[in-house]
This record gives C-alpha cells, structure tokens and sequence, in this order.
C-alpha cells in the first residue's frame, strides 16, 4: 500500500511535470512560428523596397550617364549604393517567404536561373561601380544596361502579376 502510493505520486509528478513541458514546448512553438512570419515579412517588405530603390536610382543613373557633364563623384557613391543593394537581395529570398508576397514558388523550386539573373543583375551594377572608379562611361554604361536586361527576364518567371 505504501508502495503504491510512493508510484502514483511518483506518476503524478511525472505528468506535472511533462503537461507542464508540453505546454511550454507548445508556447515556444508558437512563439518561432510567430518568429518566423515576423522574420518572412521583413524579409518581404525588405526586398520590395530593395527593388523600388534598385528601380527609381538606376533609371537616374541611365539618364546621369547620358548628360554631357558627368559628376563622377556623384555617380560612385550612386553606383555603390545600387551595388551594395542588389548583393542585398541575396538574402532577402529566405525559403518560406512567399504569402503576401509577389515571388511565385519557383523562386525556392526551381532556382537555377533566378540565382543566375540575380547574380547577372550584381555582376552588372558591380561593373558600373568599377566603372564610376575609372571615370569610364562607356563601361559604366555597359554595366547598367547589363544589370537591366535581367529585371524582365527575372520578372517574367518569377514574379506573378497579381
Ligand atoms: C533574379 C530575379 C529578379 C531580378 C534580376 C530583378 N527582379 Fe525585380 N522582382 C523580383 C521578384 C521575385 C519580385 C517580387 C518580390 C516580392 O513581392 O516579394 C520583384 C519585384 C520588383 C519590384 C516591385 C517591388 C514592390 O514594391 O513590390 C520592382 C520595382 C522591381 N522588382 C524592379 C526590378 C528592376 C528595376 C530590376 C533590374 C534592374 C529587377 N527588379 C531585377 C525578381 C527580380
């Protein structure tokens, strides 16, 4: 009789103390999951204003590239800032990220290529930062329209319309 008591209260605290376990498993995995989305959305709003930059200042570039009187000081720290924001983007596309945002699943599915244009567009605007450091506008114009061949080859694949 004893002993029995001894057992069962043995077993009680043992189911104490794994409900009580259980639920602070539960609150943790709650908790990284809440993480996670947080972690995933910005991500997302990160890339897509990451993208608006890389947009809206390379288009100045092109037309600053085009003015007769280039100011070269100007346009190194421009082009450093466009290259230091497409090597950006390399860690923006963290696996998962995809609700409520633009990118199709192929992006995580079938990354070949997108790994490729994303590589192509960095390679491109890493030249025109080269190219603003040598005060080469031929080449700084090479490097532009290099890192933009890639935006609608990348869009049409990879990101949806909706
Ligand atoms: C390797 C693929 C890839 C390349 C290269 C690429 N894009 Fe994108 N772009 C995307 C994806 C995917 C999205 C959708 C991102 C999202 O909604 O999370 C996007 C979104 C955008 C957006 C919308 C951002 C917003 O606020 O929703 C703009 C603007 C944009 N890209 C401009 C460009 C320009 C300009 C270039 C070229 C200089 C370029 N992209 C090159 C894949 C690419």
């Amino acid at each position: 009789m004893k002993k029995m008591h001894k057992n069962s209260l043995m077993l009680g605290i043992a189911l104490t103390f794994s409900a009580g376990s259980i639920a602070v498993e539960t609150t943790e995995r709650v908790n990284t999951q809440d993480a996670t989305v947080l972690m995933f959305e910005e991500a997302i709003s990160q890339r897509q204003s990451t993208f608006g930059l890389i947009e809206h200042d390379a288009k100045d570039m092109g037309k600053a590239l085009k003015a007769k009187e280039v100011n070269w000081d100007r346009l190194e720290l421009a082009a450093k800032k466009l290259h230091e924001a497409s090597t950006r983007l390399d860690s923006l596309f963290p696996e998962g990220s995809l609700e409520g945002s633009k990118a199709k699943d192929k992006v995580w599915d079938d990354n070949v290529k997108f790994e490729r244009l994303l590589n192509e567009m960095d390679d491109g605007f890493e030249l025109l930062y080269q190219a603003t450091l040598e005060k080469d506008k031929s080449l700084a114009q090479q490097g532009l329209k290099q890192a933009q061949s890639t935006c609608k080859a990348c869009h049409r694949q990879y990101r949806s319309r909706w």
